[in-house]
């Protein structure tokens, strides 16, 4: 048996030879700009992904657009006590992976498990320095000199599974959150179609 690294997935002779690409549920809250890039990621022919379902934990989350724009099913679950039908979900849909963009719900230690080193996230700060919310102006008050973004394996504690890839960007002394935060976000775009790429082997 090949040894694998900790953290790589690895794509079945099947799927290097056909090109078949593992199927992906996205689950976001959001804008949705990252979903969308990965979505565009997704299509090109040396992605090791395909985005087969988009999941949200409220109608209000503007990505879900993105579910019509490309024809992609999605699917929007009261989050409490859903953990289950969306396992269902997941299983019925054959779903081997999935992306957290912008998903502002905590998932359960047995709903990872599930997905055991199958889930990431990308998260707007230089993990581990700023895990949970508000990042940029945390980053600003603290007078930081960099700030960045970071995709990560999702383990049962918030924020603080392992590190797939990291982007830093330097502060400027007029940044305010907001156009911090789109400077990140920017990278965002670059660093997560390229942390899928990292893991896949
Ligand atoms: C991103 O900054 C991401 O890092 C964070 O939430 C934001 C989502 O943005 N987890 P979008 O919905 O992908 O535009």
């Amino acid at each position: 048996m090949e040894q694998l690294q900790q953290g790589e997935i690895k794509l079945s002779l099947m799927e290097k030879l056909t090109g078949l690409k593992k199927k992906t549920a996205v689950f976001i809250s959001g804008t949705g700009s990252n979903l969308k890039n990965i979505i565009k990621f997704s299509k090109i022919k040396k992605s090791p992904i395909s985005i087969d379902l988009i999941v949200s934990n409220t109608y209000q989350a503007k990505g879900l657009k993105y579910a019509n724009q490309f024809k992609i099913k999605k699917k929007v679950f009261n989050f409490k006590d859903a953990e289950k039908n969306i396992l269902t979900l997941l299983k019925k849909e054959k779903i081997k992976f999935i992306c957290l963009a912008g998903f502002m719900k905590i998932l359960s230690k047995q709903f990872i498990k599930n997905f055991d080193g199958r889930i990431i996230n990308i998260h707007p700060s230089l993990l581990p320095k700023y895990k949970g919310l508000n990042t940029h102006s945390r980053a600003i008050k603290s007078k930081d000199k960099f700030a960045g973004c970071s995709v990560h394996y999702v383990s049962a504690k918030l924020d603080s599974g392992k590190v797939i890839l990291q982007k830093k960007i330097k502060i400027a002394a007029n940044d305010s959150p907001t156009s911090l935060a789109k400077k990140v976000l920017k990278q965002e775009h670059k660093l997560y179609p390229a942390a899928i790429m990292k893991i896949f082997v």
